[in-house]
């Protein structure tokens, strides 16, 4: 087996606009001559095109080589972050510096309520929720907690709606540093927050809101030696990689027609396409499924930056949704995610409240539960079917990025009935009441329980949580 093993000098950072190349990134991880974002590149993988000149990497022995790491007692291999360490940046000293809680390993998997739902057969949902801290967040954080620790820093720092923080706090109590967070003050779940409190994160809650922590972070990290955590700290973007090499590793390397993504700071869209396409540069893959990218319609600068602007500038906007991990108006990587978007054809949408609503419980009706943020996938499908942009044959792989139980408020009031009380979707809402399940309080008596079940019994044979127009007779399909 003859694989490159990376070193030191493989990985190089890169402007993502002026193309500058600079040795090593400033606190604040942006180019000093143009400001813009720094991105990793590989320049031992590049090779010519044909036979004299193969790939750097053999993409046979990587293959059989990551797969035999599933079996390795070794921390490192373990990860299923560190075990594609081939394509991620080298952390010297890995025994000494990496910090894994063993993430990534996320299961994928058949929906086939949603399937039926949206007339798409070969629908699966890849599970980022099912990591340590139970959100995407921790393949990214794995490696630039490494590398901040491997930089020697005592204080590393974040601005988050909530998951980001969670994981940085995790890996930092993990890595034995101390950590900031920046959040804003009542914007983000319970669960989040309890989780930075509980691994020892000096937690601030900003009378802000994300882009608001952002701006403050920005200027503290030119001011003290705290390594930042954020997405556009370029290590990030290339430990949420692995979660698409992952993915088309489950699927025997036969990649789906179409795969997609929440959009809020963008940092997830853009890591995910570059993993598409380097692993197609690798030979890895042998075309690239279209990714499209799904915004709320209260934080939708994405959206509107492709549609209205056809991509040529982003205007910031004040974010308001209920699926709080994306109430973000002033996206960093936009310009990183506009370029994965157009290099695979695929399509960016924005959804409504009431659609998130509807769609988190109906993945949730499908036994897999999700947090808000990650149901606009399903959303976003509904309206890309409506489109003709998916197609019923077409295969479809929802990146849902946060667990069900981040954000149990939502659903609690979602299922209550009372999420959109008083506001302007209230009408809409009543569309969706079918998927409700509202608690019962009863008497703890057995024959009144005895007589609940006998009622949601005879309720089942017309499945309410079905839509109205849904046939009752369709045929479920097996799980792979
Ligand atoms: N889904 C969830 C559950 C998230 O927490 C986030 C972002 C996204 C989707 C969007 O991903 O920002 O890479 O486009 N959460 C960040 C945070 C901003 O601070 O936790 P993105």
């Amino acid at each position: 087996m003859s694989i490159a093993q990376n070193t030191e000098t493989d990985a190089k950072l890169r402007c993502i606009s002026c193309g500058a190349t600079p040795d090593s990134a400033g606190q604040d991880f942006r180019c000093t001559a143009c400001g813009d974002l720094l991105e990793f590149f590989f320049p031992g993988w590049i090779s010519g095109p044909d036979a004299f000149n193969p790939p750097a990497l053999d993409p046979t022995a990587l293959k059989s080589l990551w797969l035999s790491r599933r079996t390795s007692r070794d921390a490192l291999d373990q990860s299923g972050v560190w075990r594609f360490r081939e394509l991620l940046p080298h952390i010297p000293n890995p025994e000494e510096h990496v910090i894994t809680l063993r993430e990534g390993n996320t299961p994928l998997y058949h929906l086939p309520r949603c399937a039926r739902a949206t007339g798409v057969e070969n629908l699966h949902a890849k599970h980022q929720g099912m990591n340590p801290t139970a959100s995407f967040k921790d393949t990214g954080m794995t490696v630039a907690a490494s590398s901040a620790h491997q930089g020697g820093f005592r204080w590393v720092a974040c601005a988050s709606t909530g998951n980001t923080s969670a994981s940085m706090a995790a890996y930092a109590a993990r890595g034995n540093m101390h950590s900031l967070v920046l959040i804003p003050e009542g914007k983000i779940s319970w669960g989040k927050l309890s989780q930075s409190l509980d691994y020892g994160a000096l937690t601030c809650q900003l009378r802000s809101d994300f882009d608001g922590c952002v701006r403050i972070l920005n200027d503290l990290v030119r001011q003290k030696p705290v390594y930042l955590l954020n997405s556009v700290n370029p290590y990030r973007i290339e430990g949420q990689k692995t979660a698409a090499i992952e993915l088309m590793e489950q699927l025997a390397w036969e990649p789906p027609d179409h795969i997609i993504v929440p959009g809020g700071n963008l940092g997830n869209s853009s890591a995910i396409g570059k993993a598409l396409l380097e692993m197609r540069e690798l030979k890895l893959i042998s075309r690239l499924p279209k990714l499209s990218i799904i915004q709320a319609q209260g934080a939708n600068p994405f959206y509107r930056s492709v549609r209205e602007f056809g991509g040529k500038k982003l205007e910031p906007m004040t974010a308001d949704t209920l699926a709080t991990a994306i109430r973000i108006g002033n996206p960093a990587s936009w310009k990183k995610a506009l370029r994965v978007l157009q290099a695979t054809g695929g399509e960016v949408e924005e959804v409504t409240e009431v659609e998130i609503a509807a769609a988190k419980a109906e993945i949730g009706a499908d036994g897999i539960g999700c947090e808000p943020a990650s149901a606009v996938t399903l959303a976003g499908l509904k309206k890309l079917r409506r489109s003709g942009f998916v197609k019923s044959g077409e295969s479809v792989v929802l990146i849902l990025t946060g667990h069900l139980l981040k954000d149990p408020d939502f659903t609690i009031k979602f299922h209550r009935g009372d999420l959109f009380d008083g506001t302007a979707d209230e009408a809409e809402a009543a569309q969706v009441k079918y998927l409700q399940r509202t608690p019962v309080v009863l008497d703890a008596n057995l024959g009144v329980v005895i007589a609940a079940l006998d009622a949601a019994e005879r309720d089942s044979g017309s499945d309410s949580r079905r839509a109205p127009s849904e046939p009752s007779d369709a045929k479920e399909k097996l799980n792979r």
